[in-house]
């Protein structure tokens, strides 16, 4: 018998910038694409990284997220297919950024997003946060059944995190008050820098289970795929960054198994 079941939408969030959120987002959205499950990939930064890291342009102001989130075009008319089998991408545009200030006059405005993603049907939808706190964070931690935090392994790492668990916990007691916590990815991992473990030790005695084992190393291949517009499962599968990713795929996967249960 096959039931109907809503797509899992899953915010990669961190207010910090370049702490790995869009490595993140278009890496693991790819390792789960690759084992046959349908994805969707909203890139909601103006930065538009996401849409890049696959190699495609970015959207006119209404055939990418700016458009979808505002309500003004269909999020089925915008949804592209990428390089990756499995795989589709809501594109980026500059012009998002000035969805900030046109949010904030609509009476809805926190749940533009959910409303705009609450038709589709994939396996999981990840959703690319820009740094910040601003209008389309709040959206995309409504839009999410759960969080995934990408953790850079360097000395600030910690701080700042206080105010995101905030923001969630003030996100849960208001509009969304089933959003979980699917784990904290430590990135860029130096092994050849004793900061690193000394970092992810301390975030592993803080937040304990809800740290993921798998570790994301610094693979200079990452940051190589990413300029070439290719996820590194398709630059280097046999790199270190792309078994890592692999190995976060399966543990989400597993997590998401256990918490479905
Ligand atoms: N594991 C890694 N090894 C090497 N380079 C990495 C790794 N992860 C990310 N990078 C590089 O670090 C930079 C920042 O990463 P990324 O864009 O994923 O961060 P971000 O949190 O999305 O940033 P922003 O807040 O600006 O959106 C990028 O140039 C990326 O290629
Ligand atoms: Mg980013």
């Amino acid at each position: 018998m096959t039931s109907v079941r809503s797509s899992s939408v899953i915010a990669i969030i961190n207010q910090k910038g370049g702490v790995g959120k869009t490595t993140t987002a278009v890496n693991l959205a790819t390792a789960i694409a690759a084992i046959g499950r349908k994805v969707l990939v909203v890139d909601m930064d103006p930065q538009g990284n996401a849409t890049t890291g696959f190699g495609m342009p970015k959207g006119k102001k209404l055939n990418s997220s700016y458009g979808v989130l505002l309500g003004l075009s269909d999020a089925a008319d915008v949804i592209r297919e990428t390089i990756v089998d499995g795989l589709f991408l809501i594109p980026s545009t500059i012009d998002l950024s000035a969805a900030e200030v046109e949010l904030f006059s609509l009476q809805d405005r926190d749940c533009k997003l959910k409303q705009a993603l609450s038709n589709l049907h994939y396996d999981y939808i990840f959703i690319d946060c820009p740094p910040g706190f601003g209008f389309i964070n709040i959206n995309a931690l409504n839009a999410a059944n759960k969080i995934i935090i990408p953790l850079q392994c360097e000395f600030y790492a910690l701080e700042g995190l206080a105010q995101l668990f905030n923001t969630i916990q003030g996100v849960r007691n208001s509009i969304n008050k089933n959003l979980l916590i699917s784990g904290i990815v430590l990135t860029m991992y130096d092994r050849r820098n004793n900061m690193s473990s000394v970092i992810a030790n301390d975030v592993r005695t803080h937040f304990k289970h809800l740290v993921f084992d798998t570790v994301i190393p610094r693979n200079v291949r990452i940051s190589e795929a990413s300029s070439y517009g290719k996820p590194i499962l398709l630059h280097d599968i046999k790199s270190i960054g792309a078994i890592a990713h692999i190995e976060l795929a399966r543990e989400f996967l597993n997590r998401e198994g256990l918490n479905d249960k």
